[in-house]
């Protein structure tokens, strides 16, 4: 994990996530983990994110990873636990499937095709640990578009409530050092090759058009 912040406030590990997708269980009766459901039609997010892309990107990635990680885990100890579990405690092709299923589906939950403004809590939580909120998107987009390979870009909470812009490779996610993730944009380029091809930076910028900062508002201001 390579973190960017202006903040260097002690971590701790124990820092208990509660995400809203932990209610979105991924499990069925018969316990195996499922695709999510895409919380927007196919063509929703057009033209910053076409149809194509989705139907690739959640369709068969997606779905790809969901797959995988039944596989992985059929008849093991691991196939009735959550994917937070699976996150903290296991490594390689188990941790690699399970996080890549929570990843998309905290991103393709974050987007929306309906424009929200960002709530004044937000502006205000930005502007405390950033200086403002372009300056956030700035130093964001910087570190999206320096990640070598594949991986995630993410906005995250420490348990002192600040905010930190932190790069992961491949399948990373912040909370296995304790941050509670808010925000985050996928740069594999699966995420952004049909649309953009090689500009990945073009893509962070149409991504900014999709982000539902509600969403986000929810898991801020209590802690902010
Ligand atoms: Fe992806």
């Amino acid at each position: 994990m390579d973190k960017i912040s202006t903040n260097s406030s002690d971590i701790d590990i124990g820092l208990i996530i509660d995400i809203t997708l932990r209610q979105r269980t991924f499990k069925q009766d018969n316990m195996i983990f499922t695709l999510p459901p895409l919380p927007y039609a196919m063509d929703a997010l057009e033209p910053a994110m076409s149809q194509q892309t989705i139907e690739y990107h959640y369709g068969k990635h997606l779905q790809t990873y969901v797959d995988n990680l039944n596989r992985l885990t059929e008849g093991t100890p691991y196939s009735d636990r959550s994917l937070e579990h699976l996150i903290l405690t296991t490594t390689g092709p188990i941790f690699d499937n399970a996080a890549q299923v929570w990843n998309h589906t905290f991103f393709f939950d974050t987007l929306t095709p309906e424009p929200v403004r960002m709530p004044s809590e937000l502006e205000f939580a930005l502007t405390r640990d950033f200086g403002s909120v372009e300056e956030f998107k700035t130093r964001f987009k910087k570190a999206a578009t320096e990640i070598f390979g594949s991986g995630w870009a993410w906005l995250a909470q420490d348990n002192a409530g600040r905010l930190h812009i932190i790069k992961e490779s491949n399948a990373g996610n912040p909370m296995r050092a304790g941050y509670k993730p808010l925000l985050t944009i996928d740069v594999w380029e699966h995420a952004y090759y049909i649309d953009y091809r090689n500009r990945r930076g073009e893509f962070i910028d149409k991504c900014w058009e999709l982000i539902n900062w509600k969403r986000w508002q929810k898991e801020c201001t209590r802690t902010c």
